[in-house]
């Protein structure tokens, strides 16, 4: 129960990490409020929770980003934490068929959208010495061929994670981020049915790791779930690379299947 008694904003919360970072917050003890754009899954995530509410949001609505935020605010009586997970990963695509309005567009829902949720939870962290979570991305650390726009945004993501945790330090508001790999979300399994081998590319996602897997939501909510608790008092400004060993070593990972 390392979340009792907190008050937490899970942006994309109805499906994928979202939902897994809403049910493991449920579960150590949070009062969560889920926003998404798809109502029926947003309030269907919702009542799977102990202490779950759902409220309609476009993360890319300037206005409606804020009204949400302080209402949720205003309504529950404080805020003590926003993960900013709401985000998509397009089709592979190279640099000469994505256009500017496709870059446009992928700023605004991956990493304006980022920056609208800090900059709205902010005046009311201050005032519980909150945290924010950010759920930023591999590619955002590493790159990744034919997802320009897509890395650009979660490298983004990533300044803004260090810049805001220094300014705000001094306020005892802590900004971490989590750069997973590869998750086992509905977005995963969309891009590898675009694809014309769905199981090879996912067999491809899940030998990046070295043990040929991919992670659950739930284990990156636990990250999540860490870094907005007490027991994360000293960190700010970090990502944590949640890839089990996919940055390590040089050449194949999983030696295994790659032999065979
Ligand atoms: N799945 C992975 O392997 C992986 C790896 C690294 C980073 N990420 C990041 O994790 C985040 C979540 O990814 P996922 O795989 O869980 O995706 P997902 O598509 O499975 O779930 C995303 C959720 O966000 C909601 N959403 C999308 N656009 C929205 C908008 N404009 N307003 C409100 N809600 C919106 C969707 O309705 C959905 O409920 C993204 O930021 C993604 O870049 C995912």
């Amino acid at each position: 129960m390392k979340l009792k008694d907190k008050v937490v904003i899970i942006t994309g919360g109805a499906k994928g990490i979202g939902f897994g970072c809403a049910s493991v917050f449920d579960r150590h003890g949070a009062t969560v409020v889920i926003l998404d754009k798809d109502e029926t899954a947003g309030a269907d995530a919702a009542q799977q929770l102990q202490r779950g509410h759902f409220r309609a949001c476009d993360v890319t609505d300037h206005a409606a980003m804020h009204s949400v935020i302080d209402s949720t605010a205003d309504t529950l009586g404080q805020l003590d934490c926003i993960v900013n997970n709401a985000g998509w990963h397009p089709p592979a695509m190279s640099i000469d068929d994505t256009s500017v309005e496709d870059f446009d567009a992928q700023v605004r829902l991956n990493l304006t959208s980022t920056f609208m949720g800090c900059k709205y939870a902010l005046p009311h962290l201050r005032k519980t010495r909150g945290s924010i979570v950010i759920i930023a991305s591999f590619a955002g650390e590493l790159g990744q061929p034919m997802a320009s726009a897509y890395s650009a945004t979660k490298a983004g993501q990533l300044g803004l994670t260090r810049s805001l945790a220094s300014e705000c330090a001094a306020d005892n508001v802590r900004i971490n981020a989590i750069s997973p790999s590869n998750v086992d979300t509905p977005l995963m399994r969309q891009w590898a049915a675009s694809l014309p081998n769905p199981q090879s590319a996912l067999d491809a996602v899940c030998d990046t790791q070295p043990t040929g897997r991919m992670a659950s939501i739930e284990e990156i909510g636990e990250i999540g779930a860490f870094l907005a608790s007490d027991e994360a008092s000293f960190i700010t400004g970090q990502s944590i690379l949640a890839d089990l060993g996919a940055s390590l070593a040089y050449g194949v990972k999983r030696i295994e299947r790659a032999a065979t």
